[in-house]
This record gives structure tokens, C-alpha cells and sequence, in this order.
């Protein structure tokens, strides 16, 4: 859908009818997701696609002069361009598909690092980060002899620019930070953080995971030089993401895998490399997920942004301002920028116990370090209980909430 269509009205009842999964009961309660940051749910349109296209499509790409295979490569560049406009690449060949964020990040970390990295080179990650914006740079610092350097941040949640801007030196090879954190909410200053990267020619990753369900990121008026997100947190199929690269840096790299597609002529003394995207899609790709992915951003894009951002925005402030005010609840993450995320503990109880007794009356939240170790580390507590809301949650789905916690706090304190 290109960005000139003209918009649906965003109506959260209506969007809501559009998820069949929200009809369903569990353990005897209507189902309140609220789990969304984990993974969002899927619309109808993107499981028709799903269907349609294993019932009526199917083949692979990239390989076959006969019909289905051209319907099927034909369908999946469609996606990618899809993709590009979404997220306003300049070139598609800009838009690599991937399994997911992990991937992109494990492509960028490997063939940059092996290309750009030395013993002595820095790359700056933050406290906030994913373990997947973290290990995968701790595995390329051991095989270079590049060391980490990390952000630090406040008690809020956010992080210390003054303290990132006196960390940039001429050491300095690569920067990566999460575009939005996945246990704060925190929307990250990354504009701000490109430009002072940028001003010392410094290449910035963004993990964009938990950016694009709640924000359109456009990468090109951001600068950013590499972009990752995964189809599976913004209504799409799981297995598939997008890492946006540069075409400058791309072209520079070396591939991340060896297989069939990435290449232009193999020989058993040399091999030469296909151009983008191919070279960083060896193998057979997961060819339903990305022309599912295509049918996500169609089902998103055809809402006005600032209409979602609005509405999760108001569910934001209703739940947080209603959960502080249940004696005990302590919320973790309270940076000025925020998307629809709330972190909370209660007093005196375990995350795991609150989840368990909210999953008894139909509610999803995810409990647990949520993948982020070392910021709990810096908080002092195990994990957290987290409730993500995407633009299908509505304030009854809060109230919900709200009565659960209440509850957990008289059972458990
Ligand atoms: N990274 C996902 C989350 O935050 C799985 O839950």
C-alpha cells in the first residue's frame, strides 16, 4: 500500500474484530493479551495470505522459469517492496529479509565485524539492551580482540547522553542500541544519537524489534545505517524479519552465510557473489513469511500512525496511572519517552507468582528477565512482570488488568 492511500479511521472495536485469536477464552476468561512486546497476534488478512498462498502459490523463488515459481518469487519481491516503502528504504535491495532481529543483528555483528573490527576497536551497546544486541557483539569482541563499551543510564530508565557523547573516540567502529527497550518502554533518543555517531563517521545499528509495532521508522530520514525488526511483533509470521542496511556498507561487507542464491559462479577453486540482497540470503528463504510480512505492513499501513500512536499512548497513561495507584505496585521504567510498555513489581511477591495468577483469569504477561539480564542486574531484582499493549488493546482490557493484580496482592500478601 503505498503512503499516499488515503487512511482508515482507526476505531480500536473494529481493529479488534480484525483478530480472530481475541474471541477465544482461556482457563474459563475471555483472553486479555497483553503480551504483545513477546509477540503480537496475527490479523485475518494476514492468515488468509498465509493460506492463500500455500493453497495456491507455492514454490520457490529465485530458481524456476515455470509459473508457480515466477507467482511466487514475483509475490515475495512484492512483500520486500512492501517493506521498503514502509520503512522508506531508498533501494529494495536495501531491505534483506532474515529470520528475525536476532538474525540481523548475528549478520551485521558477523560480517562487519569480520571486515571492520580489530583488537583495540570499541562497539557501544547500552545497559537497556536485548541479550541479542549484546551476545552477538560479544562473540565477534572475542574472535577481533574488540572490547564493549556501555551506555549507562538513570533509575528512569534512560540512558545517559552526556556519558555516550564522551565515549565516541577514534576507537570507536559501531554503534548499537535498541530504537525502543523491550522491558522499559524507553524510546531511545536515536536521533540524536545517529547525528553524534555521525559526526565521527560512525556506522549506528538500531534494534527496531520493539519499534515499528508502535512507531513508523522512516530510515532514511533517521540516517540510520542498519535497521532490524522481526515480522512477528508487528502482526506478521514469525521465522521472518528485515535487516535495512545501507547499500554503501552492504556492498562492503562479506557474506554472512554460504549457499545457493548468494552466489554469481561457484567453482571448486573460487566463488563469486551475487549482488543484493542476495548476497545475505543463501538458502531457500522463508518465502510464506516474507509475503506474510508484506500482508502485515498492508494491514498496519492502512491506519494513520498518528492515530495508533494516540490511542496506545492513552492506554498508556490509563494503565500506569491506574496500576501505580494499587498499594505495592512499583513500576520499572519511567523514562519521559515511553511506548506502550509497563514493567511492574509488587511488593513482597514474585513476578512469576503475580503471572501465574493473572494467567488464571485469561491474562498474557510475560514475567521474567525478558531477555535483558544485565539491566536487571542493574535494577537488583530477578525480573519483572511486564504487560505490552498493542493497538488492539482497549481500556477494559486495562481494567482487567488492574482487577488481576488486585487480586494476585490479596492472595499473595
Ligand atoms: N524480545 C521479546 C520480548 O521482549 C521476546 O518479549
Amino acid at each position: 500500500m503505498s503512503k499516499t492511500t488515503a487512511k482508515k479511521v482507526f476505531d480500536v472495536a473494529q481493529a479488534r474484530k480484525e483478530f480472530p485469536i481475541l474471541e477465544r477464552t482461556v482457563n474459563g476468561h475471555p483472553l486479555i493479551y497483553l503480551d504483545s512486546g513477546a509477540s503480537a497476534q496475527k490479523p485475518q488478512s494476514v492468515i488468509d495470505c498465509i493460506a492463500r498462498y500455500y493453497r495456491e502459490q507455492h514454490a520457490n523463488i529465485h530458481r524456476g522459469v515455470h509459473h508457480l515459481s515466477q507467482q511466487a518469487t514475483q509475490a515475495y519481491e512484492d512483500a520486500r517492496e512492501k517493506i521498503r516503502q514502509f520503512i522508506n528504504a531508498e533501494h529494495a535491495h536495501e531491505v534483506l529479509f532474515t529470520k528475525g532481529t536476532t538474525d540481523g543483528i548475528n549478520l551485521v555483528a558477523a560480517a562487519f565485524g569480520r571486515k571492520f573490527l580489530a583488537a583495540g576497536d570499541q562497539i557501544i551497546i547500552s545497559t537497556m539492551e536485548h541479550h541479542s544486541n549484546i551476545v552477538p557483539w560479544q562473540m565477534i569482541c572475542e574472535q577481533t580482540g574488540a572490547m564493549l563499551k556501555i551506555i549507562p543510564i538513570n533509575k528512569r530508565g534512560e540512558l545517559l547522553m552526556d556519558e555516550y557523547e564522551s565515549m565516541l573516540n577514534d576507537r570507536t567502529k559501531l554503534i548499537a542500541v535498541a530504537h525502543v527497550s523491550n522491558s522499559l518502554g524507553t524510546i531511545n533518543p536515536v536521533e540524536d544519537i545517529i547525528k553524534l555517531a555521525h559526526q565521527r563517521d560512525i556506522p549506528v545499528l538500531l534494534d527496531g524489534a520493539q519499534a515499528v509495532p508502535h512507531k513508523r521508522v522512516d530510515v532514511q530520514a533517521l540516517n540510520v545505517d542498519f535497521f532490524a525488526f522481526s515480522g512477528h511483533k508487528l502482526f506478521g509470521p514469525t521465522g521472518v524479519g528485515i535487516l535495512y542496511g545501507k547499500q554503501a556498507l552492504l556492498n562492503d561487507m562479506p557474506p554472512y552465510q554460504g549457499g545457493g542464491d548468494m552466489i554469481e559462479r561457484v567453482t571448486f577453486e573460487k566463488t563469486t557473489y551475487n549482488t543484493l540482497p542476495h548476497k545475505f540470503e543463501a538458502g531457500t528463504p522463508n518465502i510464506v513469511g516474507g509475503i506474510g510480512l508484506g500482508a502485515a505492513v498492508d494491514f498496519v499501513s492502512q491506519y494513520d500512525e498518528q492515530e495508533i500512536v494516540a490511542h496506545e499512548q492513552n492506554i498508556l497513561a490509563y494503565a500506569t496511572k491506574k496500576l501505580t495507584d494499587i498499594d505495592g505496585v512499583k513500576i520499572v521504567g519511567t523514562a519521559a519517552n515511553k511506548a506502550s510498555v509497563i514493567s511492574f513489581l509488587l511488593d513482597g511477591t514474585h513476578p512469576f507468582d503475580v503471572g501465574t495468577i493473572l494467567d488464571q483469569l485469561g491474562i498474557a504477561v510475560r514475567t521474567g528477565h525478558h531477555c535483558t539480564q544485565p539491566l536487571m542486574d542493574f535494577y537488583g531484582i530477578p525480573g519483572t512482570a511486564r504487560a505490552s499493549f498493542a493497538l488492539y488493546n482497549n481500556r477494559a482490557d486495562v481494567d482487567a488488568l488492574v482487577a488481576g493484580v488486585r487480586r494476585a496482592a490479596a492472595m499473595l500478601l
